[in-house]
């Protein structure tokens, strides 16, 4: 009777101890179907950003926090369809300034995208060019047209002010 009594109560401790089994592995389900859940969705926004084209467009600035300005040119010094070559950032950073038939000026960091050769502006095609391997960019937006070149020309933000054209800004472009 005492050895029915002792089986019947070690039955049911096992049967407890598979309950509480049963229910610590129902809680590892439900945290790593959430782990799942948060590392996918991670995974997305860093494949949405990583994907999608965007510019942030950085100003230069003085250490009193105004705009800095690097003068590139006179604006009578540079007829239409004319460009200047000048360095932004710094003088090592080459970059060239166009003046558009359109009468706009624009300017990029002239180091090609594909192997840094430099490029310049064409303008009875209005391209910039890269001779080393024949790239292409579009003079009004820097985008890549034609050859290797996959990425834009970093673009410089400029002002034209009191007839000179200044440099104050860089677009950091991705995508
Ligand atoms: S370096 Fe410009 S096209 Fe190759």
């Amino acid at each position: 009777m005492a050895d029915e009594k002792n089986n019947h109560k070690q039955t049911e401790d096992q049967d407890m101890i598979k309950l509480i089994d049963n229910l610590n592995r129902k809680e590892d389900v439900g945290l790593n179907r959430r782990a799942f859940l948060k590392a996918s969705f991670g995974a997305t926004v860093a494949i949405g950003l990583a994907t999608t084209p965007f510019g942030i467009f950085s100003y230069m600035r003085s250490e009193d926090g105004s705009v800095k300005r690097v003068e590139i040119a006179d604006v009578k010094d540079l007829d239409i369809g004319e460009s200047r070559n000048f360095g932004y950032p710094t003088k090592e950073d080459p970059a060239i300034l166009v003046r558009t038939p359109d009468d706009k000026f624009v300017a990029y960091n002239n180091k090609c995208t594909h192997l840094q050769c430099p490029v310049f502006y064409e303008h009875k095609e209005n391209i910039l060019l890269c001779p080393c391997h024949k790239g292409y960019f579009n003079v009004d937006n820097g985008h890549p047209m034609a050859g290797p070149p996959q990425r834009e020309l970093p673009k410089i933000l400029l002002e034209v002010k009191d007839g000179k054209v200044f440099a104050v800004g860089r677009e950091v472009r991705h995508g």
